[in-house]
């Protein structure tokens, strides 16, 4: 496993994010113990014996290593679904952004449990940089409804019912905690974006991450804050790859507004491509 930084401690915070516990296994991550959930009736009551003693009924999840290091699964508890190689994506682009002077905050729609942004701080407070914000916009309580009038590319799509998208703002500062990494430089901007995006107050933008997976989630990133991104920024865009929808929104807004920057893949699912061109172009 290469892992693209020189900081040790950069690299430590990676694999804890991922939940990367046992980095010798080829095989297996120890298993992922997940506290039953069943209501049955007759499992009630064996829950409630075994609370009782200090026991729990667990849901035994394995987890492919692979998957983890591609992001490919929904992690029981690590900090980021985006898995290692998207987070050396990250890390690079920052880097970059940093040796090359690129102006700009960084943003990211759609944080989830925070590990991403986490990352982002990690990587400023270590290059000792004060004068960038760290922009968070979610919901904090999942994936709106679909609007299939306004968004036909969303009909049907069913990740709004699925619970484990959903983090709230206190866990994302809580794990923030966890890693004694300040909040300091974070701006958060809780609610659907179809709100707080239109009146966002960002100047400018050097690194712009989207992970939203519904098509207006991403055209709406795109609408509202691709013409903020500087000349040499980033923008990576997690699920191109995992969801039509969201590829549909890419190709689109790149059309509508004539983007020619080569698509560059990070992984089987997310790629990025650094923008060229002033935003006054
Ligand atoms: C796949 S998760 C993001 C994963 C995260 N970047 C990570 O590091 O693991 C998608 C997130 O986008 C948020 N989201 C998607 N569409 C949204 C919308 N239209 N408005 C607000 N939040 C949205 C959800 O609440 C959820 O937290």
């Amino acid at each position: 496993m290469n892992f693209s930084t020189q900081s040790k401690y950069i690299e430590l915070l990676k694999r804890s994010l991922i939940d990367y516990g046992n980095i010798g296994s080829t095989e297996f991550f120890p298993l992922e113990l997940i506290p039953s959930t069943w209501k049955t009736q007759l499992l009630k009551p064996i829950n409630k014996i075994l609370r009782r003693r200090n026991f729990e009924l667990v849901k035994i999840k394995h987890v492919g290593a692979e998957n983890r290091i591609n992001g490919y699964d929904w992690p029981a508890k690590a900090k980021t679904m985006v898995g290692l190689i998207r987070l050396n994506n990250v890390e690079n682009c920052v880097n970059s952004i940093l040796e090359n002077n690129v102006e700009g905050d960084f943003v990211e729609t759609g944080v989830w449990r925070g590990g991403v942004i986490i990352l982002m701080a990690a990587l400023l407070e270590e290059n000792k940089c004060v004068d960038r914000k760290i922009w968070a916009f979610d919901s904090f309580q999942g994936l709106p409804k679909p609007n299939p009038t306004k968004y036909p590319n969303d009909k049907g799509n069913k990740l709004y019912k699925i619970n484990l998208l959903s983090a709230s703002m206190e866990e994302v500062i809580n794990n923030f905690n966890e890693y004694n990494i300040s909040t300091e430089r974070v701006i958060f901007r809780k609610g659907w974006f179809k709100d707080t995006l239109p009146e966002h107050e960002i100047e400018k933008i050097s690194l712009l991450r989207l992970d939203g997976d519904y098509y207006e989630s991403t055209m709406l990133s795109l609408e509202h804050l691709y013409p903020k991104v500087t000349k040499g920024g980033y923008i990576i865009i997690d699920d191109y790859n995992a969801f039509v929808y969201c590829k549909k929104a890419v190709d689109d807004y790149r059309k509508k507004m004539s983007i020619d920057e080569p698509i560059i893949k990070i992984d089987r699912e997310a790629i990025y491509w650094r923008k060229n061109k002033s935003p006054s172009l």
